[in-house]
């Protein structure tokens, strides 16, 4: 078969990789929508697992179906001893995204039967992901900080029992719910990086552990996940509304990124974003103002007016910190939140890619020589 040659474009930008009916990004307008539903609905109206069961199973499940998903979940919450043991050994300073990285394919020393054709599989690999990632995350702070793991709350939902397992404190219901929200933000969107990652994996056949495994990987890059903890220290970096201004000229000058700006496909505000904003400032009524909310505000319309014209706005990495911040969240811990969110979305391209799978195999434009001599060592200078 001739092979049509198309255009190489870097970083495959605008090339569609797979078909998909899990989620639809409008750049253009600023839309996102999860299996056809406005994100904006969902935050307002769903939960993240209620959003979970809908990306991966397309549809939004009856109450029975809902109450079976949660409680399955509930029940996998914990993790194996033998993982907390490993997890005793990592060192205090290491970055929680490759704990979870590690920790994540560690699951599959544990559950490494393989059969993907059969749907019980995959229904009990999905809930075992869901239900202990977030206990991994929390983990892994409760021991670098000298402490047992705290176990899950039987008596607490999903957002509560992170929160609490974080914290050893229940948290106030605003901020649970608030954190709920942030977890169906970032749930899912379309082919981004760590999705594709998670793709390119889940096309090999391998164990869906080691699908997230290398999906996690992906996301803890600056340029991806990594950028929310990025803007936090941009902001306490700048320090004030006045610094904003010769910060901003500078960066630009040097042509230097700026931290929760831009986005390969939005070429406005992150519709995201725009909610993140909303719930920052819910949580700065109920707990108390942050000036470093002032800041970014600044900060948004500065960029804004220097390179909004170029389709540069604020993404879904710019708000997030802040609230995360405001609920008592380290910095290094945001990425791993949005991992516990993205693993909704990774689960559902990992289930969409395995029922019409072709491993993922693309050329190149080569760029090389041809029939070169090898040179002996004696003879190289
Ligand atoms: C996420 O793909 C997804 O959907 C990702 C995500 C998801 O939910 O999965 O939305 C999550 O990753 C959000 C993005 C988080 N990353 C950041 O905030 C890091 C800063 N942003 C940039 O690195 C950048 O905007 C990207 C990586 C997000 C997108 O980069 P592109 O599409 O590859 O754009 P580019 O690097 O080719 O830049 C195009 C132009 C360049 O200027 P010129 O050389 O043409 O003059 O825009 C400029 C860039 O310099 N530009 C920026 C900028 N982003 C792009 N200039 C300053 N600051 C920025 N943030």
């Amino acid at each position: 078969m001739t092979a049509t040659f198309c255009e190489y474009k870097p970083g495959l930008e605008n090339i569609p990789a797979t078909k998909s009916s899990i989620s639809h990004v409008n750049g253009q307008e600023g839309i996102l929508e999860y299996r056809g539903i406005r994100i904006e609905e969902l935050a307002s109206k769903s939960s993240f697992l209620e959003t979970a069961y809908l990306l991966i199973w397309d549809s939004l499940p009856s109450a029975i179906q809902l109450k079976e998903f949660e409680t399955d979940i509930l029940y996998h919450r914990r993790i194996k001893y033998r993982i907390r043991d490993m997890m005793k050994c990592f060192p205090e300073t290491g970055h929680p995204m490759d704990a979870l990285q590690t920790s994540a394919a560690a699951l599959g020393l544990f559950y490494s039967r393989r059969a993907l054709d059969d749907p019980e599989y995959i229904r009990k690999a999905v809930v075992r992901i869901l239900a202990k990632i977030p206990t991994m995350v929390a983990a892994f702070h409760q021991m670098r900080r000298g402490n047992d793991a705290i176990q899950p709350n039987d008596d607490l939902d999903y957002a509560t029992n992170f929160l609490y397992m974080l914290t050893e404190r229940k948290p106030h219901p605003i901020a649970a719910r608030i954190f709920d929200v942030c977890l169906m933000l970032h749930a899912e969107h379309t082919i981004n990086a760590s999705t594709f990652s998670a793709m390119v994996t889940a096309s090999t056949l391998t164990d869906p552990y080691a699908v997230i495994a290398s999906a996690v990987g992906t996301l803890a890059g600056p340029l991806h996940g990594g950028a929310n903890e990025e803007v936090l220290l941009m902001l306490e970096e700048i320090g004030s509304k006045d610094n904003v201004l010769p910060y901003i000229e500078n960066r630009i000058a040097n042509k230097q990124k700026i931290m929760g700006f831009g986005h390969r496909v939005y070429k406005v505000k992150d519709p995201r974003a725009a909610i993140l904003q909303q719930l920052a400032e819910q949580l700065f009524e109920e707990t108390g103002h942050d000036p470093y909310y002032d800041i970014a505000l600044e900060l948004e319309k500065v960029v804004e007016g220097k390179l909004g014209a170029k389709g540069i706005y604020a993404n879904v990495d710019f708000y997030s910190g802040l609230v995360y911040r405001k609920l008592g969240i380290p910095a290094d811990l945001f990425t791993p939140i949005f991992a516990i969110a993205r693993v909704a979305g990774w689960l559902a391209h990992w289930k969409e890619q395995l029922a019409v799978n072709r491993i993922f195999r693309p050329t190149q434009v080569y760029t090389g020589d041809h029939n070169k001599p090898y040179v002996s060592i004696k003879e190289r200078t």
